[in-house]
């Protein structure tokens, strides 16, 4: 008998434990669940107008160059990525020559920076953005620019512009994860103007969308992943017709 209640209480007590450690192990969890909302600000630092269903301001960014390409373009000088590049390093990146140079520094100075402060940033007279989108996207872009950048330099070869993962493997995630809507080439959908292969000119912005998704698209955002299957896929995508 006494034995009996002896195991009795050791079951009990184990379940006890088990849901305790089950409950530090799952809180934790989702509380830290930050990844949704940083891929929604990687899409709003994209075309932040597009994810919020507006159209772009009709003047161009106050910020813009008079001097440069897209000084009359508003719908592309209000998107984030045209100043501070897909690589995330502004004028130290991709955008350091070519038609989407601007001399604007990059946003990898507050990375890791606490969200306020970068709120402030956007909503301050240089950014102009206070009053064009909500709490909830000022929040999802401050932890995408704290929480969300890459260091491509670790992923991406600057100077050939290849992908450091492996073609073979990101064949096998591209026909599986991809291959639905892009199709096995890489040239869907239809109204898609480049193929992806064609896209990896510029391996950075696809790098971007691949871990962010894209803007009002039916796209995922692998982020969650680890970044060895984004990159094996940027391999493969080298290897894809470049043109339709
Ligand atoms: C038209 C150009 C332009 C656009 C568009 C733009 N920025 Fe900026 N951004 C700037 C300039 C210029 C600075 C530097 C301001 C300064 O040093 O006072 C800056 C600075 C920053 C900084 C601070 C970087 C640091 O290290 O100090 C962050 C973060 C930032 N921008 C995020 C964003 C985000 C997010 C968006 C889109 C919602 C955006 N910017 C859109 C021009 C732009
Ligand atoms: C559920 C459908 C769907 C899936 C799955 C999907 N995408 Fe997309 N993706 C889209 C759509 C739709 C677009 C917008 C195409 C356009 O520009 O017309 C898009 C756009 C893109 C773009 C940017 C194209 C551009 O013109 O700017 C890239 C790069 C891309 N996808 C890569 C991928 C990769 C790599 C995967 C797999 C990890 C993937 N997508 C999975 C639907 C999807």
């Amino acid at each position: 008998m006494k034995t009996g209640t002896n195991h009795r209480f050791t079951i009990t007590g184990m379940g006890v434990l088990l849901a305790v450690a089950l409950s530090f192990m799952i809180a934790p969890l989702s509380a830290a669940e930050l990844e949704s909302s940083i891929a929604r600000g990687g899409q709003l630092y994209d075309k932040w107008y597009a994810v919020i269903d507006t159209d772009a301001p009709k003047a161009s960014h106050p910020a813009y160059p008079a001097d440069k390409k897209y000084a009359k373009k508003a719908k592309s000088n209000w998107r984030c990525k045209e100043c501070h590049g897909w690589d995330y390093r502004g004028v130290d990146g991709a955008y350091a020559s070519g038609k989407h140079n601007t001399g604007i520094k990059g946003i990898n100075g507050m990375a890791g920076a606490d969200t306020n402060a970068i709120i402030n940033v956007l909503q301050d007279q240089t950014h102009d953005y206070a009053g064009k989108m909500d709490a909830a996207d000022f929040t999802d872009l401050a932890n995408f620019v704290s929480r969300g950048q890459e260091n491509m330099d670790q992923y991406i070869d600057r100077a050939s512009k290849s992908s450091k993962g492996n073609a073979v493997k990101g064949e096998v995630y591209f026909n599986t994860l991809c291959a639905q809507c892009h199709g096995k080439n890489g040239d869907q959908p239809k109204d898609m103007k480049k193929t992806l292969g064609k896209q990896m000119s510029n391996p950075w912005e696809v790098m971007h969308k691949i871990l962010n998704g894209q803007p009002d698209e039916q796209m995922p955002s692998l982020r969650a992943l680890d970044r060895q299957i984004t990159i094996d896929i940027l391999a493969h995508l080298a290897t894809l017709p470049k043109k339709k």
